[in-house]
């Protein structure tokens, strides 16, 4: 009988040894350790030695029990900081790997766009000057020549907050405010900025692009400074041969009117798809300020004359970028802004 349980107590140990994780000590606790397991069970085998070796015997049982349950606890406690360290080991951060790369952010192409048009203009002397978004009706249209009911409003579909504040539909109504704080002096300025049109969202327009005003105030200012400035301004843009063709046009705040055209920049006025084989693109409106503006900002029409223009942004960007449709540049899709860099 000792023997029979030396002999079990070197298989258990062994196996107990063998054992190579958590789960499986777990199953060695339940099969030997546990109240019926079989370490548990020599202890009913005591009664049936005879009783001058059944001492003997017993107190073999119970050595063997307490130095298996020793055993355990020490595999246990082992086992357990393994059980730490391989987890540690499988959350560790291989700091030896190579970074991810930073994405550094870049201007929206509106925002580049605008800021080169200004600066074209801001080189020719023309001054920045900006004006709030929400505008009272009479600086975008009142001051403009476009009194209450003139149906020139109806070319500008209008976000309305009240009967008198509404967004400012073109970079014009900023004008009016650059020529009250500047009357009588002569005045040249660019202004840059959002504009907003109660449209259909459609390929060709958005309820929000950005528009690139001039403004020019002198004694002796004509339609020619116009052509002059306007034609060096296309040259800038878009290449030292552009040309520029200005037709007769209609806005309530200049006159004479005009509409101005540069060479087609796909065809170069042979006629295309683009320009409608007609190789010439509209550019801008401009004109001569009419004497009813300049006197709303506080000049004196007899002596002193203006001219005007205003341009769109991104009219101006589907043109260059072979772009037909608007609604791409206000998406914020990041694989197509990414395309204009910086
Ligand atoms: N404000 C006009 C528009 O939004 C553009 C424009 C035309 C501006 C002629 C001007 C101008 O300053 O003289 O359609």
């Amino acid at each position: 009988m000792l023997e029979k349980l030396q002999q079990y107590y070197s298989t258990a140990k062994t196996l107990l040894q063998n054992t190579a994780n958590l789960a499986d000590l777990e199953s060695f606790y339940r099969e030997h350790l546990a109240p019926s397991g079989k370490a548990t069970n020599w202890k009913r085998e005591i009664g049936k030695v005879p009783v001058e070796e059944r001492r003997a015997f017993g107190q073999a049982v119970n050595e063997v029990t307490s130095e298996l349950l020793a055993a355990f606890e020490t595999r246990r406690d082992l086992l357990k900081l393994k059980d730490i360290a391989e987890t540690i080991a499988a959350q560790a951060t291989d700091v030896t790997l190579p970074g991810r790369p930073l994405r550094v952010g870049g201007f929206h192409p509106s925002t580049l766009a605008v800021r080169e048009v200004s600066g074209v203009f801001q080189r020719m002397g023309f001054m920045p000057f900006e004006s709030a978004h929400v505008e009272l009706d009479r600086n975008n249209f009142e001051y403009l020549n476009m009194p209450p009911d003139h149906p020139a409003r109806d070319m500008q579909d209008t976000f309305y907050f009240s009967e008198d504040i509404l967004l400012r539909t073109h970079t014009s109504s900023g004008q009016i405010h650059a020529m009250r704080r500047f009357a009588p002096e002569p005045l040249r300025i660019v202004l840059p900025g959002l504009c907003y049109r109660h449209e259909n969202i459609t390929p060709r327009s958005e309820i929000q692009f950005h528009q690139v005003e001039g403004l020019l105030i002198g004694p002796n200012v004509r339609m020619s400074d116009l052509k002059g400035v306007l034609l060096q301004f296309a040259r800038q843009m878009f290449g030292p041969n552009q040309q520029i063709r200005v037709r007769g046009s209609y806005f309530p705040f200049t006159e004479p009117s005009v509409e101005v055209d540069i060479r087609c920049t796909l065809c170069s006025g042979e006629g295309c798809r683009v320009c409608k084989h007609t190789g010439w693109l509209e550019l801008l409106g401009a004109g001569m300020v009419h004497p009813a503006v300049l006197r709303f900002g506080g000049y004196d029409p007899e002596k002193v004359r203006g001219i005007a223009f205003g341009l769109g942004i991104e009219r101006l960007i589907l043109l260059r970028h072979g772009i037909d449709d608007i609604r791409y540049i206000f998406q914020n899709d990041l694989r197509f802004l990414r395309q204009f860099g910086e």
